[in-house]
């Protein structure tokens, strides 16, 4: 078969088994087996694959249509513009938490701002800001082992370990510095909600999905520890679920943070929450 045909037919059959982008799902996975860029697959669609290729395609076409996410086949994920390492040991970072960062960015005053990413996961938060404030001083925490042995080797490959602090720490009960910016994507999906997620999201670490019965569990308690660990005038930054904004946005108007303010992502849902303290 040639490429074009493979792609074909990898397409029709993820479409068959309910794959979501079946198109950009084959050319990943045959652009990975092949060792080439994605792009670079349009350049040899007449080209004969070898049973040696087409072997080890087969299989990541099976484990994808058995509903693992295409980021472990792959074992990386864009982020930022870098490249990070994704595997069972932290959650799959999202294109929203992007989008995060993007605002956090923005709220950065001072290059040499101090930074605290809490459920830091795979690093992607603040290893993506250790890359654009070279002079930010980092730290990140995190309550699983896995995730912060993860966000090491990511830290490692992209030449930024002296740049974060990583520890491990249940929200910030090991941290003693104060912050100018304390940001965070803490799971909070509520255990109640576990039926109605997807194959792939359930691949992810179950400490990196679940908070509590209401699933904003975890952000309320940082919204009620982060004022003992926020400098004067700094800023918590926050990434929410789905109908959570109006609840967190009164606990932090009760816990006496200013300048409070909300934002939504790429598809309208209220998902980012900001406030100062001080
Ligand atoms: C939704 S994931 C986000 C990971 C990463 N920040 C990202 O955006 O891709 C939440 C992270 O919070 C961590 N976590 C869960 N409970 C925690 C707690 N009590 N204290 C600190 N981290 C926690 C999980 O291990 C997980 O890595």
């Amino acid at each position: 078969m040639t490429v074009l045909e493979v792609l074909q037919a990898t397409t029709a059959y993820f479409n068959k088994r309910n794959i979501e982008n079946p198109r950009l799902n084959a050319e990943h996975l045959l652009a990975h087996v092949l060792g080439r860029k994605r792009i670079e697959l349009y350049l040899e669609f007449e080209r004969k694959l070898t049973e040696t290729e087409l072997g080890p395609l087969r299989e990541l076409v099976r484990r994808r249509s058995e509903g693992e996410p295409l980021q472990h086949l792959l074992g990386t994920v864009e982020f930022c513009g870098l490249t990070f390492l994704c595997d069972r040991r932290a959650l799959v970072p999202r294109p929203e938490t992007e989008q995060l960062v993007e605002f956090v960015q923005s709220a950065i005053p001072d290059p040499r701002s101090s930074i605290l990413d809490v459920g830091t996961g795979s690093g992607v938060i603040a290893l993506s800001l250790a890359a654009k404030f070279p002079e930010a001083i980092i730290m990140a925490v995190d309550i699983s082992d896995d995730a912060l042995a993860l966000a090491q080797e990511n830290a490692a490959r992209l030449n930024l370990s002296g740049r974060v602090r990583f520890h491990k720490s249940h929200l910030l009960e090991n941290v003693e510095d104060a912050f100018d910016l304390i940001v965070a994507n803490l799971p909070y999906i509520s255990t109640q909600d576990r039926h109605i997620l997807s194959r792939e999201v359930l691949h992810d670490p179950e400490v990196a999905l679940f908070a509590g019965a209401h699933g904003d569990e975890l952000v309320r308690e940082l919204i009620d520890q982060a004022p003992s660990r926020i400098r004067p005038g700094g800023t918590l930054a926050l990434e929410i679920g789905l109908g959570q904004s109006e609840r967190l946005l009164s606990a932090m108007t009760e816990k006496k943070y200013r300048d409070i303010c909300s934002n939504t992502d790429y598809n309208g849902v209220t998902r980012f929450l900001f406030g100062r303290y001080g």
